[in-house]
Formats: structure tokens, sequence, C-alpha cells
């Protein structure tokens, strides 16, 4: 959560700074500031979005300077508690990105010595840690003040009348923009896309000196080599292309998210990752991790999994894992994270290592600490996600699951080859779905009025139900819970009536005979139904009050269909709603926080 930037060079700074941050918003928006070199230290910070700073603020000398946009987690959004924060003196500057867990402590020793400290955040105390040390190199006080922090961090420092900025890192994510007489500092690759292409991935424990000129790494004051990377997103990949929110880009970018993917996976001719553990795989069984949207995906993995490769599958969340007693005695695990910079994510792919467990990790960004801490990584090839609410993500990380699972398939090789078949023709059953917008958006419509609902689904449909439900709670604000479809009756059913709507996900698997009983018995509660049935069906229409049709596949791929129905469904119905879609309330993307 919280993006950060720097600038140093030739150009204005700000302009450069805003327009960053406003690449970072989808990291956190709840308040956001600049602060820039420009004869002594000058601050600009409101709890407000970066467009409303930006049309605040006047021209402002300076051609270095830092910038943060928000997502709170000590003191509420509010100006004092905007980023950056200064020391004392007001020469030094800090954004950060992370949390601070002994900042009490560090409060209470530096107002004892005399330090004045304004805001409820934890960052504040990073600014006046690096006064006390200061003696004339803001380096060497940096690398003192971030030895007494316990903590995650990711920061950057200015400070008046030193040319240069100073970041370090440890768990939160930074990277510099390499550029031609400047530099660029960032939590994410969006943010430098418009300057730059050329990449350093900082490691944890990093500390770069930037100057407009140079780039230099040290670890424990020591020079370290970090090689430059070339990053193969683009400009246009991180705007809206006309779309009216990134959210719906990105719906639309799906078909080519799918071929994208699949392509680099069939080009490599060779298995995704080694699935086989060491020992008795089938005793064994593999356990998958994950949080949130990844979660679900991790949940339809397991589905196909066990109905491809015949093995046990355990699926937890990565933030439950990390709590629960049972020894990470797995020798193989797999962990699913778009952005590969999930607190929880990395702190269970650490616990599974620290107990010899190898883990694959699925991620959609290059670079990412996930990628860079697992013994193996599997790219989704999504293309920068920026909308809030994962959508392409989700269905890229399907089609790694798919891929990793099919070459250990133990179903006969006539239905595997089937299964490859038409996991390709995907993209064009996904269009089908995204030709049937207007259909979608006219039941969205229908139901956008509620402010209760229930997604119901059974099998490899029940993770898609959890989907759904995730989407429209996260947008458009109105309760709805996913269900597997046969346990709506053990309780849930008290909530039924005719303000409660129900939305179907019904597979044509063996769970058909049993979703059809289940929507009949919820139409005798009068609760309105909405279906997903597919193409040929022609039992639902008869039962649900509307049905959105979705192309024949084969069920193992039909949560792909699915989700991208109930993705569109969200969309509509947050848009009619008025709601602010791509930058839901209290949400950010990454959640680098525990
Ligand atoms: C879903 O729309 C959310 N944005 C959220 O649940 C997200 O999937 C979760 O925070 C996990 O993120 P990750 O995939 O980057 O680890």
């Amino acid at each position: 959560m919280c993006g950060i930037v720097g600038y140093i060079g030739e150009k204005k700074a700000h302009p450069i700074l805003l327009n960053s941050l406003g690449k970072l918003e989808y990291r956190g928006y709840d308040s956001c500031g600049i602060a820039v070199a420009a004869g002594g230290i000058k601050v600009y910070k409101d709890a407000v979005r970066v467009k409303a700073l930006q049309k605040a603020l006047s021209p402002i000398d300076g051609t270095t300077g830092i910038g943060h946009t928000r997502w709170a987690t000590h003191g509420e959004p509010s100006r004092v508690n905007a980023h950056p924060h200064c020391d004392c003196t007001g020469r030094i500057a800090v954004v950060h990105n992370g949390v601070i867990n002994n900042y009490h402590t560090l409060r209470e020793q530096l107002t004892g010595e005399g330090h004045i400290l304004s805001s409820h955040t934890d960052t504040e105390v990073i600014p006046h840690l690096i006064e006390k040390y200061y003696e004339g190199d803001l380096e060497k006080a940096v690398e003192l003040a971030l030895r007494d922090i316990e903590g995650s961090y990711a920061i950057i420092v200015l400070m008046a009348d030193e040319y240069k900025l100073v970041a370090a890192r440890k768990d939160s994510p930074l990277i510099i923009g390499v550029g031609d007489r400047e530099n660029f500092i960032a939590s994410d690759v969006p943010a430098i896309l418009d300057y730059t292409s050329r990449v350093i991935y900082l490691e944890d424990g990093d500390m770069a000196v930037v100057t407009a000129g140079k780039v230099e790494v040290k670890r424990d004051g020591a020079q370290v080599a970090r090689k430059e990377d070339k990053i193969l997103w683009n400009v246009e990949d991180a705007q809206k292309a006309g779309y009216e929110h990134f959210m719906l880009k990105e719906i639309h970018e799906q078909p080519k998210v799918i071929r994208d993917t699949l392509t680099e996976y069939i080009a490599a001719a060779e298995p995704a990752a080694d699935l086989a553990v060491a020992g008795d795989m089938s005793l064994e069984g593999i356990l998958i991790l994950a949080c949130g949207t990844s979660y679900h995906a991790a949940l339809i993995g397991k589905y196909i999994i066990e109905e491809l490769i015949k093995i046990p599958v355990r699926v937890e969340f990565a933030s439950e894992y990390n709590y629960s007693g049972l020894a990470p005695a797995r020798n193989k695990a797999i962990v699913i994270t778009q952005s590969g910079e999930t607190a929880d994510v990395l702190r269970a792919i650490k616990r599974l290592k620290e107990g010899g467990c190898q883990v694959i990790a699925i991620t959609n960004v290059v670079g990412s600490t996930a990628s860079r801490i697992a013994d193996r990584t599997v790219y989704t090839r999504a293309g920068p996600e920026i909308s809030v609410a994962a959508t392409k993500s989700f269905v890229a990380q399907l089609m790694a699951l798919y891929w990793l699972a099919l070459p250990y398939s133990r179903v006969d090789i006539r239905k595997l080859d089937d299964l490859i078949m038409e996991l390709r023709q995907l993209p064009i059953k996904v269009q089908q779905v995204l030709d049937n917008e207007m259909a979608i958006l006219e039941c969205a419509r229908q139901i956008s009025d509620f402010e209760n609902m229930f997604y119901i689904g059974r099998g490899i449909n029940y993770p898609v139900a959890l989907e759904g439900a995730l989407k429209l709670k996260e947008i458009s604000y109105i309760h709805a819970e996913g269900y597997a479809a046969g346990e709506l009756k053990h309780g849930p059913f008290a909530l039924l009536g005719s303000r409660t709507p129900v939305v179907a996900v019904v597979a044509q698997d063996n769970t058909y005979e049993a979703i059809v009983t289940g929507i009949k018995e919820i139409k005798a509660r009068q609760s309105p139904v909405l279906a997903l049935a597919g193409e040929g069906d022609e039992t639902i229409g008869g039962l649900a009050d509307s049905v959105i049709t979705v192309p024949q596949v084969d069920p193992i791929f039909s949560p792909v269909v699915n989700a991208v129905v109930l993705q569109l469904l969200a969309y509509y119905v947050a848009r009619q709603r008025g709601c602010p879609i791509d930058f839901p309330r209290n949400l950010a993307k990454s959640v680098t926080v525990e």
C-alpha cells in the first residue's frame, strides 16, 4: 500500500512527481503529497487525490523531489498525516511505504530528546531519526536511522542542499528508473513508464544513492552491483485507451491476455514448472497459498489439479497459513500473487522456504519480491493491472494453473489433446462473452438497487461465485456473499426473499441437476434469480428471472467464461450506482502490510 516516487534531474520535478504519483494511485489514494528541493524543502500535501493536489499547486522551481500517495495504516487520512514528513528543521523530508512496528517506542525516545512530532503516523519518526544522526553525511545518518527501525519500509529521503536522493528498502518494493542525466525512484514500474524503460530492482537491505548522473547501490556501507533490466510493458499498457475505466479496459483485454500468456508457455515447450515432488506425490499433494482474488484462482486450481492429476490439493489464505500451527511440512507449494508484493504471501513464502519447501510463484510482475524469493516463477502475461479490482490477472492465473497441471495430467491422451485444443480456443470464447456485454449491462440494471445478494456455484464454479461476490462488494459496495450452492439451505435461506437476489452460476457438469434443484428452492422463497447458463440450456430460462448465456466450453474451463460475465456484471452495477470503480474506498491494489 502507498506509492512513493522520487525524481532527480534537469527538469522541473513537480510535474514528473505528480504524473508518476497518478500512476501509483492504485496503491492508495486517501491523501498525497510532494516535497521539492527549491532553496529549502517545500512540501505540498493534503487529504486529496493527486489530480486535486495538482490543481491546487502553482509552478515550483526545483529539479529534485519526492512524492507519496497514501493508504492509511497509522493515523486517519488528513493533511498532517499525509507524506512527505519532515524533521524539526524542515530540511529533511521522507516518503515511506511500509509499517514501522516499533514506532511508538521510537516516538517516545525522540520526544524525550526534544524532537517535535506532529502527525499520528509511524513514518514521522524516520526524518527525526535521520536528523538525530546527521553529522554532515546523509547516507550514514539514514543507515543509522534504519538500524533503529523494526518493520518494513521503502523510503526516499530528500535533504536541502544535498544534491541526491537516498532510498532504501526492506520488505517493501522499490525500483530505480535509469534515465539520461536524470533518474527516478518508485514503488512500481507504471510510475516510470512515461520516462524510461531501464530499471534496477533493489533488493531487501539495499540502500541507493541517486544523483542525476549516477545510481550507487550499497549494502552495509559497501557498494554492490545491481544489473539493469529492460521493462517489457509499454506506456499504452498502463493507459485507459479510450475506456471509461481501467477495469473495463482490463476486462476487454482478456482474450489477448489469455493468448499472450499461453503463447509464452507453449513456446517454452516444457512444463511451466516441475510439479513432481520428491517422495510420494500422491500422498503428500500440493499446497497453494494466496489472498483475495488470487485465492479464488487457487481454489479453482485445486479443482483443476485434483481433476487432471488426481492428487490432493490444499488451498489456504496466505494470511491464515502464517498463523497456523501446522509446520510447513510440504516439500512443494504454489503461491499465487498478481503483484508479487502482498505482505501475507511474502511472509508465507519465507516460512515455507525456512521449512525446506520448494516454492513456485505465479505472479504478473517481473522483478517483484515474490519472483525473487521463490525457487521458481511462472509469469502471467496480463500486463499492468491498474484497477484495484483484479480481473485480467485472475484469468491469466487460471491459464498458468491449467498449464502447470496439463503436463502431469492422468486423463487419457485423446481427452488431453481435446483439452489443450479447447484451452487455445478460450480467447474466442471470452470474446463471445464480451460481445454479449449489452445483455449483461441490462441484467446489471435489474439488480443494481439491491443492497444484499448471494452468488452461488458448485464444484469448480463455487470459487467463481466467491470471486463474483468479491468483485461486486469491492466496487459497488453492495453486500454480496459467495456460497457453495448446496450450503445455502443450511442457514442463509433465512435471508432469502424478494429483496435478496441470487446470482446462480450453472455449469454443464455433474453439479447441474443439484443446482437446478437449488434454484427452484430459492425461487420458492421469492428471491429473484439471475442465472449464468450454457448455450443450449433449455431448462434454466424457465426457472430464473433472467439468464445470461455463456459459450459452451468443457466444464474445466467454465470458470474462465463465467468469471468474465461476473466481472462485467459487477462493473455495470457499480457504474449504475455511480461508484469510483477503479479506486474503491478503503482499498489499495497491493496489500503490502499485514
Ligand atoms: C481483488 O479484486 C483485490 N484487488 C484483492 O483481493 C487482491 O486479489 C489481493 O489483495 C491479492 O493481491 P495479489 O494477487 O497481488 O497478491
